[in-house]
């Protein structure tokens, strides 16, 4: 399956993508300049990412809202940090913006 990512400079990837892949790593991997500091333990809010349909996916934990919630790009509907995002089957061509670094 894939997902669209868009880049901090508006470029548009079509990324392929299997269940149980973690969005983070998926981002970071093909160099999407999401550089996941803490290496996913939510303490970086660098792999923020802004989501085209956040109700595919589960809601924010307390943690990750107080750590995306400081960010001057903050989305209270469409900021996640995609290192807490487990791609499955129904993420399929699920559309995701990198979001400008803080
Ligand atoms: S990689 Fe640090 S919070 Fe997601």
């Amino acid at each position: 399956m894939n997902v669209v990512a868009v880049d901090r400079d508006g470029r548009v990837h079509e990324l392929i993508v299997s269940s149980g892949d973690v969005l983070m790593e998926v981002l970071r991997d093909n160099g999407l300049g999401v550089e996941a500091v803490c290496g996913g333990c939510r303490a970086c809010a660098t792999c923020h990412v802004l989501l085209d349909q956040p109700s595919l996916v589960a809601g924010r934990g307390e943690d990750e809202e107080a750590l995306l919630s400081v960010s001057e790009h903050f989305d209270s509907s469409r900021s996640r940090l995609s290192c807490q995002i487990e791609l499955a089957a129904e993420h399929a061509g699920m559309r995701v913006v990198v979001a400008p670094e803080d």
